[in-house]
């Protein structure tokens, strides 16, 4: 349902709320400090997005009119002014992704620090299909900027995708592949289809949304554009809250995506495998506790948490957890009593 209110449009689909409005008054007016859990966005470039099809050489007859773009004279002041209340809205522990170009990226980068904001992960988002160049390296890649509010633990969900103990053809952990700095991600290819300057392509945001944010969580983007954050968020049983100042953008998606159904995308995402314990209920040798005991402590070395260190000997060992808690617990009970041995010696 779209509401006009104090001259704007708002749109109350259940559980989102979407303003036809500047994302920096509007944030000010509508979102109380420390309410949103997740941001991801993509503000305007500063490089003429609203003439690139110029230099593209692209059919805009599929591109959505009504782009705002942001002068490049006024874009320090822009990300200064959009990323303060950015800062302000999300939670302590709260993630903030930025997808940005390579021209206006120090000006995010002296915002996100200004506001207190701490690196987590520059990311590289590799594309195929980059613009054709003669005389320099074709460029193919943006940059997603990952940052968290210091304050409280922030959420990311290690396995929410790939099992620790999941492996590719070449026996390759695809939860470290997933996990690289590097994304090689294709644009989405929709021939035909009317779509957004810059849309996002779902697989990215479904991934981010994965692994930094839980069901129920309040996901924000500051520049909705085609809303496909707001689909993705949706799509996985988020909670959205964005902005789009451009009216003709924000009255083309708006039905459609007040008629999603929250959770859709959930059946088919990603998720990791079953576990498989071919071993569970055999007898532990004497050589096989011994071999688990000093693995676990070559894990923790190596900075795994305990239960990261428990859950990767499962796989390797084929059995449950508990069956590998109960060794390691034994291990160390023995290991408390010999040395109170000693102590009495
Ligand atoms: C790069 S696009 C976002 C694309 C979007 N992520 C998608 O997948 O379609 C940036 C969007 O920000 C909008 N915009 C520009 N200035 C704005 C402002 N001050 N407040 C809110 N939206 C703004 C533009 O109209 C454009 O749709």
């Amino acid at each position: 349902m779209v509401r006009e209110s104090g001259g704007t449009s708002l749109s109350l689909s259940p559980g989102n709320l979407f303003f036809n409005e500047d994302c920096i008054s509007g944030a000010r007016r509508h979102l109380p400090d420390n309410s949103v859990d997740l941001i991801i966005t993509d503000p305007p470039y500063g490089i003429g997005g609203d003439q690139l099809h110029v230099h593209y050489n692209r059919d805009e007859g599929f591109v959505l009119a009504g782009y705002v773009e942001v002068p490049a004279t006024r874009y320090d002041e822009f990300s200064r002014s959009w990323i303060r209340e950015a800062a302000r809205v999300l939670r302590p522990g709260g993630s903030i992704y930025i997808v940005s170009g390579y021209t206006h990226l120090g000006a995010i980068i002296s915002a996100l620090e200004e506001n207190r904001l701490s690196l987590v992960n520059h990311i590289i988002w590799k594309y195929p299909f980059g613009v054709f160049t003669r005389r320099k390296f074709v460029s193919s890649h943006y940059h997603i900027l990952f940052y968290e509010k210091p304050g409280h633990s922030r959420t990311f969900h290690l396995e929410s995708r790939f099992g620790l103990d999941e492996k590719g053809e070449n026996g390759s952990s695809l939860n470290y592949q997933d996990r690289e700095d590097v994304w090689s991600i294709p644009r989405e290819y929709k021939p035909g289809v009317i779509k957004n300057k810059n849309e996002l392509p779902l697989s990215l945001l479904t991934k981010v949304i994965q692994y930094s944010s839980n069901e129920g969580d309040t996901v924000c983007d500051f520049f909705l554009g085609s809303f496909s954050t707001a689909r993705a968020a949706i799509g996985l049983g988020r909670r959205v809250v964005g902005f789009e100042i451009s009216t003709p953008l924000f009255q083309a998606r708006i039905g459609e995506i007040e008629s999603l159904s929250p959770g859709f995308l959930l059946p088919e995402i990603r998720v990791p495998e079953p576990r498989f314990t071919p071993n569970a209920g055999c007898r532990w040798s004497a050589g096989e506790k011994e071999n688990l005991i000093t693995e676990y402590q070559i894990l923790k070395e190596q900075g795994a948490t305990h239960k990261e260190g428990v859950r990767v000997l499962s796989v390797r060992y084929g059995r449950g957890r508990w069956a590998v808690e109960k060794v390691l617990h034994t291990a160390r009970n023995s290991n408390l009593s010999n040395c109170k041995e000693v102590s009495r010696r």
